[in-house]
């Protein structure tokens, strides 16, 4: 069984989807951790997030590993240093390049083949896996998800501003929503929850719930 989590930035979909997949005993997929790994090869190697036919050209030397919940590129753990604003800005930037979304969705598709599996994206319902049995669409509101990515961003030691995280929010959604492919959108068939007002606990029971009104 493929269980999908989509939504935007902040919805909570990363730790209920984790969580998620520890309780009933699935694999858990991050699959913009791959977007991040891709966007942070660009940067060390001084190519140009809006230099796609560059990034292209790129992807034959990037390899990924994602062992326990970590990410190696090309061998080297890199899942801390994928994970600031800087690199959240640069994902959804070579996310919007045909070539990366095909390099990506092919491995995806390859890891989740056969397996048990909670995998969390943007287009993990629509274009990815449309066969799974459960997909369901995290949503907030923008101030509540900027809230808890500014949080996030304070642990980390960044020094950001609530306005700041707001602003470039606003401009990654814009970016996730309206590109051509894999856009940030539910599927028809998804389960669509609004988490503002919702604990991660809460979150989780309820997907526990739906994950066992399917087995
Ligand atoms: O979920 P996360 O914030 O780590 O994703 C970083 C970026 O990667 C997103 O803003 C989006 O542009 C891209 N992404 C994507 N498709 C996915 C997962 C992430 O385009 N399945």
């Amino acid at each position: 069984m493929i269980v999908t989590i989509d939504g935007p930035a902040g919805s909570g979909k990363s730790t209920a989807a984790r969580a998620l997949a520890k309780k009933i005993g699935y694999e858990f997929l991050d699959t913009g951790a791959m977007y991040r790994a891709v966007a942070y090869y660009c940067l060390c190697n001084s190519i140009p997030w809006e230099d796609h036919s560059a990034v292209a050209a790129a992807l034959p030397k990037i390899q990924l590993d994602m062992p326990l919940g970590r990410i190696l590129l090309n061998g080297v753990d890199v899942s801390q240093e994928i994970r600031s604003s800087q690199m959240a800005e640069g994902s959804s930037k070579v996310a919007v390049i045909h070539a990366v979304r095909e390099f990506l969705v092919a491995q995806q598709q390859a890891i989740g083949r056969g397996r048990r599996i909670v995998t969390e994206g943007r287009d993990q319902g629509t274009v990815v896996f449309p066969e799974a049995e459960l997909k369901v669409f995290l949503v907030a509101s923008p101030e509540s998800r900027a809230r808890r990515r500014f949080e996030d961003l304070q642990k980390r030691g960044e020094t950001v501003s609530f306005e700041d995280v707001l602003k470039k929010q606003y401009e990654r959604d814009k970016r996730d929503s309206e590109r051509a492919e894999g856009r940030l959108v539910a599927a028809s068939d998804a389960l669509t929850l609004d988490t503002t007002d919702m604990s991660i606990e809460e979150v989780i029971e309820l997907l526990i719930r739906e994950v066992e009104k399917r087995c």
